[in-house]
């Protein structure tokens, strides 16, 4: 029999009712977590997003209460009333935030059934992320979940109370749009009024911020999606949330001091962790240098070693070819590594190979020397100066890889998190924070033969710079700053440029002709002409931001309704095909798979 709410109002959230409503009548709603009969007496957990709380039905005190809760079962949909009492001696639960009271039925309303699920809500099993997915309404019931979702909507009023504060103004910017370029492919939406036409979603909203300062706005935010079309990862979605800031009549300092101030409010109030401010700053050089990436995990040491003069000359073949011709080697000491087996050792191999390198040669230290296939190429002093570099002693794995700079770098640095891991060395209590400052402005793409900006095209180079953009594109650096946590970078941003013949000139190193210029982003350049203030910005990523303050894994796990690394929703089961009137109303037309 379902039952209707009438004119039943909830006094109380289940999860928070304490020993200070003893002897209160009560009203509570929620879903049936677990029921256990004890013959005679039926306890329920009693579960809403604030937790659960255990009552109790007592055919003495209510029969056809009693009754209904025979009925029952997981996550059926109970009303009930009753009075909160003390649980008796020795069945107090503490680790329950209400275990210290129970509730005895006097009223009860079953207000829906339930299906059996095809999963347990129970944290402690394992299911399956595509079921989950599936029957996302489900896995959204789960205390893990819900509880990411409570810390994800504190975050976000943190920083909404925190810029607004600070004079910042909340701005909408369009989601159909032209294309802003960030890097990453644009999904398009076709215009049925413009036929043959296209909106492109935002990547970000990058350059409608920068003509809010252009109309002087002086100071904007906004936690607002972004899209990207790109290959998907842990720690990436199509759609994702970004804090979006934009400030005026400022420079570098004025924007990290700001931000350093909204990441530790935001620590404080939803972790209750105080960050050490200022926040350490290390140059992109430094960072690439010792840790080959630039988002540098600090937790932990590892550093990289610089080999290329000690082994360049050495009878090694791989080594000294490479540094013939302009490569590098370097080291990573994986420490009290030496008892790796060969398997271990090959799978390393294989993960280095991801990122391009040729192989990873290593060497064990043992009893004061090298046990190694490569050991015999090198001279005792060659090996005393490399022990000295990598600071090895008995017991370490010393692994190498010879190649292009960015092979080397990127292999090792990835080698070196995954090290990290497998000596339990990633603490995820442990938030350490850096700036990486310094990018540099452009990059060169060997596969498209031509320069990138490596931060977004409307990064201002340093002022030292200005004159390297176009006569040494690769040495120019950009007034740019990442901030990183445990690895993961979680916000990035620039000072802009405000002068259009050098975002003109910028877009013309990056290859687009005089009319793509004007196509892609004449209202931009014509902007620029009209008094436009020095201006720059940042954005947090929200999703990472939030992953790493609940120490989940993925990003899916802190989004309400995430997509799979496929980029499909499983409850949605969207993308799908539309029907060919659609199509044709919109003008399009779709080729044959
Ligand atoms: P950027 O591209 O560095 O900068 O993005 C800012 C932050 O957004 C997060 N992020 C993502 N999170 C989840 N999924 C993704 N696919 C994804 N891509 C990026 C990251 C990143 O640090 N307009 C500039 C900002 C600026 O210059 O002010 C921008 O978008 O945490
Ligand atoms: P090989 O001479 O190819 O038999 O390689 C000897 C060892 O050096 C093996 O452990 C290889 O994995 C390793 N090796 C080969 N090429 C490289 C390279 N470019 N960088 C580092 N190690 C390499």
């Amino acid at each position: 029999m379902i039952e209707f709410l009438g004119d039943w109002k909830r006094s109380h959230y289940c999860g928070d009712l304490k020993a200070s409503d003893i002897g209160s009548e009560v009203t509570l709603m929620g879903w049936a977590h677990r029921r256990r009969d004890h013959g005679g007496l039926i306890f329920i957990d009693l579960r809403d997003r604030e937790g659960l709380a255990q009552i109790v039905f007592d055919p003495e005190v209510n029969p056809v209460a009693h009754s209904k809760a025979e009925a029952v079962r997981s996550e059926f949909v109970l009303a009930i009333k009753g009075k909160v009492i003390p649980r008796p001696q020795g069945t107090i639960n503490a680790t329950l935030k209400t275990g210290e009271v129970e509730i005895v039925v006097s009223e009860c309303k079953v207000l829906n059934p339930s299906k059996a699920l095809p999963f347990t809500l129970d944290e402690h099993v394992d299911v399956a992320e595509n079921l989950r997915l599936k029957y996302r309404y489900l896995d959204l019931r789960r205390t893990q979940l819900q509880d990411n979702m409570i810390l994800r909507s504190k975050v976000a009023q943190t920083t909404r109370r925190y810029l607004s504060d600070n004079g910042f103004l909340e701005i909408e910017t369009p989601f159909l749009t032209k294309s802003t370029p960030e890097g990453a492919r644009d999904f398009l939406v076709p215009s049925r009024i413009n036929r043959g036409q296209f909106y492109a979603l935002p990547q970000s909203p990058q350059i409608f911020k920068q003509i809010l300062m252009i109309s002087g706005y002086d100071r904007y935010f906004q936690v607002v999606r972004c899209f990207r079309d790109e290959d998907l990862r842990a720690d990436r979605q199509p759609e994702f949330t970004q804090i979006d800031c934009e400030m005026s009549f400022i420079d570098r300092e004025d924007i990290i001091s700001m931000m350093e101030g909204l990441i530790a409010t935001i620590f404080r109030e939803s972790k209750g962790v105080d960050i050490q401010l200022p926040v350490p700053r290390m140059t992109y050089q430094e960072s690439i240098r010792r840790f080959g990436v630039d988002n540098p995990d600090l937790r932990f040491g590892l550093e990289l070693c610089e080999l290329t003069d000690i082994v360049k000359c050495s009878g090694f073949k791989v080594f000294a070819d490479v540094s013939a011709s302009g490569g590098i080697i370097k080291g990573l000491n994986a420490k009290g590594c030496a008892s790796f087996s060969r398997k271990e050792i090959d799978d390393l191999t294989e993960f280095v190979k991801i990122y391009g390198a040729k192989g990873l040669a290593y060497v064990k230290v043992e009893n004061g020397e090298w046990h190694s296939p490569i050991a015999k190429f090198f001279t005792a002093d060659e090996i005393a100066s490399m022990n000295k570099e990598f600071g090895a002693e008995d017991g370490d794995l010393l692994l190498f890889v010879a190649d292009k700079p960015k092979v080397v770098n990127d292999s090792l640095g990835k080698l070196r998190n995954r090290i990290a891991g497998q000596l339990g060395l990633l603490d995820k209590g442990k938030y350490v924070f850096v700036w990486i400052t310094d990018f540099p402005l452009l990059e060169w793409d060997e596969d498209d033969k031509r320069w990138c900006a490596v931060h977004h095209p409307f990064t201002a180079p340093m002022d030292e710079d200005v004159d390297y953009v176009e006569s040494d594109p690769g040495r120019c650096r950009a007034k740019a700053y990442d901030l990183v946590l445990n690895g993961n970078e979680i916000g990035g941003g620039s000072i802009r440029i405000h002068q259009e013949v050098i975002q003109s000139l910028m877009f013309q190193m990056l290859g687009h002709s005089e009319e793509d210029k004007r196509n892609k982003f004449g209202f931009l350049l014509d902007a620029l002409e009209y008094g436009t203030p020095p201006h720059g910005g940042i954005a947090f990523g929200l999703d990472r931001l939030v992953m790493l303050l609940t120490g989940s894994d993925s990003i899916r796990d802190v989004i309400a309704f995430p997509k799979t690394q496929k980029g499909t929703c499983l409850m949605s089961e969207a993308p799908s095909p539309v029907d060919d009137k659609q199509l044709r109303e919109l003008g399009v037309k779709t080729l044959a798979k």
